[in-house]
């Protein structure tokens, strides 16, 4: 399966130190992953100090690469602070960012109490443009073409029930990519994001898809190309994104879920009409525009 490849070239990264934002697990350490493999520096960050440990000490053997993991809650900017000063001292400087730690779960939002919604939209919103407002500053006191990747969901667009306070949130970090997409583009920040459909991890199954539920919605059912994503998709695109291959893009997000965000298509329940059906639908209407007669 090419799609379960690496796509850009040995080197693509070179010279560049990159921070992920909850690198330690899921789809951040993939990520990550991929980004010393193409030759970048990577600082991982999340609360768990020990998680983060393990993934650098796991990643820097498989890839050769050079990580460093510090401890940091987004939420807080001392901690964020703390991460960029240390990334300089290690590695020289910062040259990109993915806002990529999230909190969420679902739940019928009158059962949540004000503080299951403020721990899901810290965490999100807070967390990134904390995030982005610090490493903005610097970039721009160091003269620094930066770059900002945004991890939202394609219900950032849609709207989601059952997961409102991660859609209100993720809404805003979409809307902060696009304004200050424009309004940095003259230091030469560039800020994208990616829209993910479902792709397998621990931390997203467990608290989204508990087994009960997904028994019963299957994903081959629900996406249009019947299957979940593989980690290095959407790999390849972040790699692309924090590039300088994608340097005449910004203020974009690219959604990359197997067609599920199409589902709301107006016929798009046509998709249970078989052949024979469509045989005879197609009489129907062949000999009603010959001059049958018509509804009013
Ligand atoms: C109702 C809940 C709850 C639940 C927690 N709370 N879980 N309420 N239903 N299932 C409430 C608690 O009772 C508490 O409120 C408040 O939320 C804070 O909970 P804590 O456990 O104290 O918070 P904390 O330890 O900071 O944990 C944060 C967390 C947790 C978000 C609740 O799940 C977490 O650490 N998540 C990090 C990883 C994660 O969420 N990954 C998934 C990302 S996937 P009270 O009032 O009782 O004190 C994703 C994908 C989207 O975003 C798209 C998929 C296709
Ligand atoms: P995950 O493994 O649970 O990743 C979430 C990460 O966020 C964890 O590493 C966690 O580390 C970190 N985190 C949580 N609270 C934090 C805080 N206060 N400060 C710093 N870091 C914090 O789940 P995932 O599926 O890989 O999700 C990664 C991203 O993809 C998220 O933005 C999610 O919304 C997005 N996404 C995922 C899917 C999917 O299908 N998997 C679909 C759409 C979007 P600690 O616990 O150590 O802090």
């Amino acid at each position: 399966m090419i799609f379960s490849e690496g796509m850009l070239r040995d080197g693509a990264l070179e010279n560049k130190t990159i921070i992920v934002t909850g690198g330690g697990t899921g789809l951040g350490k993939s990520m990550a992953a991929y980004f010393l493999r193409l030759g970048a520096n990577v600082v991982i960050c999340s609360r768990k100090f020990a998680v983060l440990e393990e993934t650098a000490a796991e990643l820097a053997q498989i890839t050769g690469g050079k990580i460093l993991p510090v401890a940091c809650d987004v939420r807080n900017t001392e901690q964020i602070e703390n991460v960029i000063a240390k990334s300089v001292e290690v590695f020289g400087r910062v040259d990109g960012l993915v806002n990529n730690s999230a909190g969420n779960f679902i739940s019928p939002t009158e059962r949540l109490s004000y503080k299951a919604v403020d721990t899901v939209v810290d965490i999100v919103l807070r967390g990134t443009y904390y995030f982005t407002l610090a490493l903005g500053k610097y970039w721009i006191d160091n003269n620094i073409k930066g770059t900002v990747l945004n991890i939202v969901t394609t219900y950032a667009t849609t709207g989601s029930g059952w997961v409102v306070p991660s859609a209100m949130a993720k809404a805003g970090v979409l809307t902060m990519t696009k304004s200050l997409a424009f309004e940095w583009a003259r230091h030469g920040i560039r800020l994208n994001a990616i829209a993910p459909g479902p792709f397998p991890t621990k931390g997203a199954w467990d608290r989204l898809f508990p087994e009960e539920l997904a028994k019963k919605f299957s994903f081959e059912n629900r996406i249009p190309l019947a299957r979940t994503g593989e980690h290095q998709e959407l790999a390849n695109l972040a790699a692309y994104l924090v590039s300088d291959f994608s340097a005449y893009m910004t203020g974009q997000v690219v959604t990359l879920d197997g067609g599920e965000v199409l589902a709301a298509g107006q016929f798009n329940f046509l998709k249970e009409v078989t052949d024979d059906q469509w045989d005879a639908i197609e009489d129907q209407i062949k000999s009603a525009t010959r001059g049958g007669k018509s509804p009013e």
